[in-house]
Order: C-alpha cells, then structure tokens, then sequence
C-alpha cells in the first residue's frame, strides 16, 4: 500500500466527521460527557460485547458504582457480581485493579496522557486513545477491530490484521489519518462506521461516505478483507459440574484466584466422571439419594471448547461445609457466576 497523501488523509476524516454527525449514533448512554469514568467503563465493557448487550449492564454498574472511589473501595465479589453475565471476567478484575491504582497513585483522577493511562491493567493503546479523544480531545488514534475492518478494506491491506507487521502499518495508518480537530467526533465516526455500515458480513457499501476511495469496493475485496485469522485446531475438553442440592439450596464453591473461572462462584467441576458415592460421602458426610444428567452441552472459552455435562445429585442432608456455601437457585444467580454455571442453574428451574 502507498501511504496516502495529506489531502486524501484530511478527505477521509472531513467525509467521515461530517457523516458521523448527520448518521452516525448520539444518544448511546456513555455519550454527551466526558467523564473519563464512564467513557472508561463502557469502552472496556464493549470490548468483547455488542452495543446492546452492554447497556443495561453499563447502567447497572453505574448505578452501584458511580465513580472510581466506590468501584475502587467494593470487594472484587461485589464487582464480580455486576459483571456476571457479560463474560470475559479478566476485563472486571482489571477494572476493579485499576480503579484501586487510580485512587491510590493517582489522587482518584483519571491521567490525562496516553502512557500513564497504558500503565492501568487492562487499559491498551486503542482504549487509553479512545478516553483521551472522548473525554480531553486529545489527538490520539484508536484501533480496535471495527476500526481495524474499516481501514484494510478502504486502503487494501491484506494479512491477518494480529500479525505484528500489518498491525504496525495499521496503527501508523490510524495516526497519519487523525484530523487536526473534532477528533473525537472522528472517533466516533470510525467506531459508527465500523458497527453500522463497514459490518464484517453484508456491509452496506451504498451507505458509506467514503466508499469511492473505498479500494477493496473498486477491487471487489470486500467480502475478502479483513483477512481471517489462520485457521488453528481448538481443543475440547469435557467438563461435568455438578448441582449437590440439599432442600431448595445447592452447593457452590469459589474458584481459585487464577485459572478459568477465577474467584467466581462455580458448581463443583471434575474433568471425569465420577464415583459420586465417595464423593457426596468426601465432601458432605452423606451418600447421594439420586442423581440425574442432561446431555452434554458446548461453552467456548476464547483457547478452547468445554463440553459441558451438567449432573444433578440430591441429598438428604450435609455437613457443614468450610469450602463451599449452599445457597437458593434465586441467591445464586444474583452472585458472581460463570455463563454456563448460570445456564445450568436455569436448566434446573424450568
Ligand atoms: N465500541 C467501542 N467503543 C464504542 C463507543 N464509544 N460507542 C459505540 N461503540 C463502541
């Protein structure tokens, strides 16, 4: 790819801040402020998960944390808890570590440069970029993989976009293309574009502002590009996690600090079937009155597929349990519970 002139570069964003303001989104909860908490918030929420998604979520946690103090002073169950749902949960730890370093190194107020920002766990190049432009109209360039569509289709550029070298070429496109003002409605613009228009499958190319200088349209790229990502084989595990129900309660233990699932509430998993026998007598003192399974179903983490059996065992009664707490199928899903543990509980109530 030849780099682009400036006026092509200056066309770009003039074509692109002028449609973001006719067509682009202005009413999304996070928008019409700048506070660096909630642009934070709801960049980091939005990283793995679709507009729709993350708002109620997005005005949920507002509501229990409304700033950087009260989210830095909660107890990680607590920030858990409010993430339960929206997966991913590395992202509410960071968010959690991060509020607490915010309050402690930096007086409780956001930093106003991009490396500072990149210091916080979980705060990248793209995100940090997206709070300094939103929130202290800083000239700072985002990339994340809306942005990424848009650009290699506009300017042809083929390769996995995660390989270091077409990353690289990206992220100086990204900056060279940076207006000299109104960059965060240029920020948005490209952010628009990307989920409303440039959409990986059935983009409305007759839509877009900037589709004359479109090279993949005039090469009939479009379908093509970006690149996907190198085909790779996903392991699949089995997993069986277990409902130990004694009355209207049933069993769940918190999970180590590392490793999937980390600290949040879990049914008992074993990676094999098991002598339940023992086990009820092991843990509870108690042998099983009755057990039941359900056809096994698939969870995909992002390394691997989990095919997941869910079991259900009764119990007359148990011991007091120092590992683990038995709670209501209610109780239980308002805690801090991984997808498919939720999904089980569900199963079990309908
Ligand atoms: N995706 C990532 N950041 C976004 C934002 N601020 N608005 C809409 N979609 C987004």
């Amino acid at each position: 790819m030849n780099s682009p002139s400036v006026n092509m570069t200056a066309e770009f964003s003039h074509q692109l801040i002028h449609w973001q303001q006719q067509h682009g989104r202005h009413d999304l909860p996070w928008q019409n402020n700048r506070d660096p908490y909630r642009v934070w918030l709801s960049e980091i929420m939005l990283q793995q998960t679709q507009v729709s998604t993350v708002i109620p979520y997005y005005r949920r946690f507002l509501q229990r944390f409304p700033d950087v103090a009260h989210l830095a002073i909660a107890t990680q169950d607590d920030v858990l808890q409010n993430w339960s749902g929206l997966g991913y949960y590395s992202r509410a730890r960071n968010l959690h570590a991060a509020a607490q370093r915010i309050l402690c190194d930096f007086n409780g107020r956001f930093p106003e440069d991009q490396t500072s920002l990149m210091t916080l766990p979980g705060i990248g190049r793209s995100t940090a970029a997206a709070i300094l432009a939103f929130c202290f109209a800083q000239r700072a360039a985002i990339l994340d993989g809306n942005v990424k569509r848009v650009l290699t289709r506009q300017f042809g550029i083929s390769g996995y976009t995660g390989e270091r070298q077409v990353e690289t070429t990206l992220w100086r496109l990204a900056e060279k293309l940076l207006p000299e003002k109104q960059v965060s409605t240029y920020t948005q613009a490209l952010m628009d574009l990307g989920a409303l228009v440039c959409t990986r499958h059935r983009p409305q190319c007759n839509a877009c502002p900037v589709a004359q200088s479109c090279v993949a349209k005039q090469t009939h790229q479009v379908a093509g590009l970006p690149t996907p990502k190198p085909k790779r084989v996903v392991p699949e595990q089995s997993r069986y996690l277990v409902s130990y129900l004694c009355e209207d309660k049933v069993y769940l233990t918190q999970r180590p600090a590392t490793g999937i699932w980390a600290k949040l509430w879990c049914l008992p998993d074993y990676a094999a079937p098991l002598n339940l026998e023992l086990e009820c007598v092991k843990l509870f003192g108690v042998p099983p009155q009755e057990r039941r399974e359900n056809r096994p179903f698939r969870h995909t983490l992002t390394h691997r597929h989990l095919d997941i059996t869910p079991v259900w065992v009764k119990l007359s009664a148990h011991y007091p349990s120092p590992d683990g707490q038995w709670v209501t199928q209610e109780q239980a899903l308002t805690m801090g519970i991984p997808v498919p543990v939720r999904k089980i509980l569900q199963m079990a109530q309908n």
